[in-house]
Parts: C-alpha cells; sequence; structure tokens
C-alpha cells in the first residue's frame, strides 16, 4: 500500500523504514516522504534513496492548522497515498485530519506509552527513577500519544545513564520496532477490537 512517511527532522526512524521498505516482500511502498521543514536532514536520505520528497513548511500557515493540512491532503492525494507513517513529525494534528485518516495512520513515540506522552521522555524516565523504558508505535487519534497500541519495545535504565546514553539505546528499538508495525497495518494484520489492537496471523 502507497504510504507516506511524515518527518520535521533528523528522519532516522525514516530510514529504518525506506530500509525495510526496499525488500519487494514488504507490503508498504514508501511512496512519498513529506516534511513540514524545508531544512529537515531526511529530506536528503530520502532523496537519495530514490524517493519522492515534498515539503510542506508549517511555518507558512502559522496558527491555521487546517490550512497546513489541507496544503499536505493536496500532496498526499495527488501521490495517492493510503497510509501515513509519523516519524519524529513534530506537529500536532487537529481531530479532522487525525479522523480521516483514522486506522491508517501510525506514530511512533520514545516511551512506553501511557508513561511520558509528550516532548523529553528520556529526561522525564530518568528523573522518574523508572527501571524500563522503551518505545511504542500507536495509531493516531486526535489526543496527542494516546492511540490505540501496536506495538512496544522495553529498555533497560542503568545506574549511570545520561538522556542520550538512554535515548540511543530506545532508538535502537524504535528502528526495529517501526519496520514491523508499519508490515502489519500494510498487510492488514491489525484490528480494532473495543478500542485495542489485535494482531491477526500473516495471511
Ligand atoms: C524519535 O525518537 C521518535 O520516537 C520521536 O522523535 C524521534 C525522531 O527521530 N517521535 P528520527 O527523526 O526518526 O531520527
Amino acid at each position: 500500500r502507497r504510504t507516506a512517511i511524515l518527518i520535521s527532522s533528523r528522519g532516522s526512524n525514516m530510514g529504518a523504514l525506506l530500509a525495510a521498505a526496499a525488500d519487494p516482500a514488504y507490503p508498504a511502498e514508501i511512496a512519498l516522504v513529506l516534511s513540514n521543514r524545508a531544512d529537515a536532514a531526511g529530506l536528503a536520505l530520502a532523496a537519495e534513496a530514490g524517493i519522492d520528497t515534498a515539503v510542506v513548511e508549517s511555518r507558512r500557515f502559522g496558527r491555521d492548522r487546517a490550512g497546513f493540512e489541507a496544503a499536505m491532503e493536496e500532496v498526499l492525494g495527488a501521490r495517492g497515498i493510503e497510509l501515513i507513517a509519523l516519524a519524529g513529525f513534530m506537529r500536532v494534528l487537529t481531530e479532522g485530519f487525525t479522523a480521516r485518516w483514522s486506522g491508517r495512520m501510525l506514530n511512533i513515540h520514545p516511551s512506553l506509552l501511557p508513561a511520558f506522552p509528550g516532548l523529553d521522555t528520556h529526561a522525564r524516565a530518568l528523573a522518574a527513577g523508572v527501571r524500563l523504558h522503551g518505545c511504542t508505535v500507536h495509531l493516531v487519534t486526535p489526543g496527542v500519544d494516546e492511540g490505540p497500541i501496536v506495538a512496544q519495545a522495553a529498555v533497560p535504565v542503568l545506574p549511570d545513564d545520561t538522556e542520550d546514553v538512554l535515548a540511543a539505546r530506545v532508538l535502537a528499538e524504535e528502528h526495529r520496532l517501526y519496520p514491523d508495525a508499519l508490515r502489519w497495518l500494510a498487510a492488514g494484520q491489525l484490528r480494532l477490537e473495543q478500542g485495542r489492537v489485535q494482531l491477526d496471523n500473516a495471511p
């Protein structure tokens, strides 16, 4: 299925998804990388990989979130996009946009949700003294980082961890987890039951 990856900066999760999708048997085709910032480093990586890229600068729209999203919808529609993977996309989406892409849009978040939604998750995990931390892929709903959980991976928090060391340990798991989750979505293996995600076996 034709998939767009939405990014705002580095794009390492995007890179992991591109690597997975290079396999012809992978059910998601990355047809577009869309950034809300022209200076996102991930755009160059995507272009190098031969992927179609686009920029819709959120800055130009100020507080007009609906206008920004309408401009994105135009780009997505023109490419026949069916699925979206948010990968370090730093704009909050409106209820309208999330409703239109309901069940078809994933996000990766660097914590074991529902712990630590929002920003600065690694610093907050260290401050809280949790012994386990990790990452979550979830379906996107209007509440930020609140959608049904698709997959999680946990890592230990070690006594000498700094924010950067912990972030790197989590990021390695993100790169493993996200390609699996997108594969399940694209292959039609995810089913919502009473608001929770069920994973069906591969057909
Ligand atoms: C990742 O930690 C992701 O979980 C979070 O933002 C970061 C993006 O990193 N949403 P990258 O752009 O994928 O390298």
